[in-house]
């Protein structure tokens, strides 16, 4: 795999001061990520819509210093300084060091805050690296002028993968696809990339109402689930089947079949659930009121003649997926139904983003 590209190989122009601030999503999977191998190579390609409302704002100043051997940096969030945060953000930088060699000259402060309420359950793992990867893309900018816009943002979503594999995922949007597949031209184990064909209007402005089941820590984290995968009795065949769903999807997604598309995304949520149900040690992050809601999504769907549908990530949360005309019918049926299982009666309205802004 080439990462030779990612190196930096012309002479910088190192600068004494820089502040940079963007804003950049999370992402759901609608074909998932599960499994990994070392560097955070995917066992299988996945695919997302990019959200627009749930994001992360993060700030970085950047100080020129005396160039030493350890990463210099202060972290605060949400206004406060966080230093159960830093191992992770450490180690972070520790996997980028390589690419990013200018981050021992610099001292750096990083504020950052999400938009959706704190321990909501959402992975803040995506829009958290993905921020902080186009901050120091934004500095390498400065140093180096001649980077095009294209490399930037290979380059960032490169990173952010190194902080969080679905980040890789949260640089563009409204779909991406990550891990190398062949029928979709340009994909890399190594970044993101664009879903590079044109999509049916059906799937644009797609609807996701996330409804926060369950907003306490996970009982298992990510990367304990993704190392489950390593002698999973299933694993070969999961990673074949959701190279399969890529290819399928694709399809699905260039011709707006939708029966197509809510069978596909569920099948998906659910496996990679009976995944986590399979492992040893075996553990769920589905709670009751996640079958609930599963249960009344599908009576709806039946009787409404409707083409919601569910997907799930790592926790008990439900993400309801629809099409923009089916907003206010919805809207309604969430209000109604939906939102006596959620944690405090909340959940948030989101939709399909274009990926990171600059603030
Ligand atoms: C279930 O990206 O959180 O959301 O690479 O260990 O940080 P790490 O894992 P992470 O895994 C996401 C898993 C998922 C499916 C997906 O987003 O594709």
């Amino acid at each position: 795999m080439n990462t030779d590209q990612f190196l930096v190989k012309s002479e910088l122009n190192f600068i004494d001061k820089a502040t940079y601030t963007w804003q950049t999503p999370s992402n759901i999977a609608l074909v998932k990520y599960w499994g990994k191998s070392n560097p955070q190579i995917p066992k299988n390609a996945s695919i997302s819509f990019t959200l627009k409302n749930c994001h992360t704002t993060t700030t970085i100043d950047f100080e020129k210093k005396e160039k030493s051997e350890s990463v210099d940096f202060d972290l605060f969030f949400e206004g406060k300084q966080k230093e159960e945060f830093k191992p992770k953000i450490a180690e972070f930088f520790k996997r980028i060091q390589e690419y990013c060699p200018y981050i021992f000259n610099y001292k750096m402060t990083i504020h950052s805050e999400n938009s959706f309420p704190h321990s909501s359950g959402i992975a803040s793992s995506a829009s958290g690296f993905s921020a902080i990867a186009m901050c120091l893309m934004s500095l390498e900018k400065e140093l180096n002028s001649v980077l095009t816009q294209e490399f930037i943002n290979k380059k960032t979503s490169f990173l952010a993968r190194l902080g969080s594999g679905s980040a890789s995922r949260s640089i563009e949007g409204p779909l991406v696809v990550w891990g190398n597949h062949s029928e979709i031209e340009g994909s890399s184990d190594l970044f993101g990339v664009k879903f590079p064909y044109k999509v049916h209007p059906i799937f644009s402005n797609y609807q996701d109402t996330i409804l926060l089941v369950d907003k306490g820590e996970k009982q298992v984290s990510s990367t304990v689930g993704h190392n489950l995968m390593h002698n999973h009795p299933y694993a070969e065949n999961r990673f074949q089947q959701a190279n399969d769903n890529l290819t399928k999807i694709s399809k699905i997604l260039q011709e707006g079949n939708i029966k197509e598309f809510i069978n596909l995304v569920e099948s998906e949520a659910l496996t990679l659930h009976a995944m986590m149900l399979t492992s040893n040690p075996y553990f769920i992050l589905m709670k009751p009121n996640t079958l609930e809601i599963i249960n009344k999504i599908w009576e709806y769907r039946q009787e409404k003649n409707s083409s919601i549908c569910f997907t799930l990530d790592a926790g008990a949360n439900v993400h309801v997926l629809y099409p923009e005309n089916e907003k206010e019918t919805v809207n309604q049926f969430v209000k109604k139904e939906l939102s006596q299982y959620c944690q405090k009666n909340q959940y948030i309205c989101d939709t399909v983003g274009l990926g990171a802004k600059k603030i």
